[in-house]
């Protein structure tokens, strides 16, 4: 429907969302030393943008992207999903919410299976949520090998993880997020195990994804240059608080925050200009 993909739509709404965790070392304490990794956390991602979260190490990101994919619970708020509450999704709305949300890891060495061929890797997922017949499931796989720039698909179906290059793995585990064609990705620092140049096709790759597939992304990254590359709005996040958040141009040009103001100071310099930025 039209008015679905209109840019004002919210998709996910999180709201005063609260996260602690026990410090492992606490046990050995009498009393417990509780971290908080996200201090009442509040954002808002419209259906199509590409929104960041940026902020150095331990700042949080992580723990609100499996918030929001529901891997772990979380004290206090809530994470609407096209605006349902995930805290309560059980059942068939919890698989169907599974398909809709899909994660490009940090490390795709790590989460790819080893003991699985490209093809088998994404045909688990199609298996699991029981999509396609056996001819339409190739044809999907191919398809999705290809969108994430693996070409041609055929060449990589018999391979297996190790015996691809950091950007091709990179590309299979895009392309298994892919498959299931869903509505919102969450990039993790997708880059982050890539030289510079991988890099720059991969973002390249998740622009032309988001375009044509017209997936809503949400971007996590320590680095302001690759966010104002990719990205529609920016929220800062500093241990566990965001510190602002708005367009990417207009935080970045007039940051109100001492932290953002201090995360530009230390960019040696913006290596993806907006200009740069296909479009
Ligand atoms: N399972 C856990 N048990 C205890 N503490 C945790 C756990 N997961 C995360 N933390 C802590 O929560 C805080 C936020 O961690 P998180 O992984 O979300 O940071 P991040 O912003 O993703 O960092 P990075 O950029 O290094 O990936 C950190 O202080 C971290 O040590
Ligand atoms: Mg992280």
């Amino acid at each position: 429907m039209e008015t679905k993909s209109r840019p004002t739509e919210t998709i996910l709404n999180v709201d005063q969302v609260h996260k602690t965790y026990q410090d492992v070392r606490s046990l050995f304490r009498k009393s417990a030393l509780t971290i908080t990794a996200l201090n009442r956390v509040s954002l808002e991602i419209k259906r199509g943008e590409v929104f960041g979260l940026v902020g150095a190490s331990g700042s949080g990101k992580t723990t609100l992207a499996r918030l929001v994919l529901k891997l772990e619970e979380f004290e206090a708020g809530s994470i609407r999903f096209n605006e349902t509450e995930i805290r309560n999704l059980k059942g068939k709305d919890l698989k169907a919410f599974r398909r809709k949300v899909q994660l490009i890891p940090q490390d795709p060495y790590q989460s790819l299976n080893p003991y699985l061929s490209i093809h088998d890797t994404l045909l688990e997922p199609l298996s699991i949520h029981k999509i396609g017949s056996r001819d339409t499931r190739t044809k999907i796989i191919s398809q999705s090998l290809e969108a994430a720039g693996l070409n041609p698909a055929e060449d990589f179906f018999t391979r297996y993880p190790h015996q691809l290059s950091g950007g091709q793995r990179q590309r299979a585990a895009i392309a298994r997020a892919l498959v299931l064609k869903p509505e919102f990705m969450i990039a993790d620092e997708p880059t982050s195990m890539l030289d510079a140049s991988i890099s720059f096709n991969i973002f390249r790759l998740l622009i032309k994804i988001q375009k044509s597939q017209k997936v809503t992304f949400l971007f996590i990254t320590h680095d302001l240059a690759a966010a104002r590359f990719f990205c529609d709005r920016i929220a800062v996040i500093y241990q566990g608080d965001i510190v602002e958040s708005g367009t990417t141009e207009k935080v970045i040009q007039d940051p109100k925050s001492e932290y953002t103001r201090a995360l530009i100071r230390a960019q040696p310099k913006f290596s993806f200009a907006k200009t740069t930025r296909p479009t």
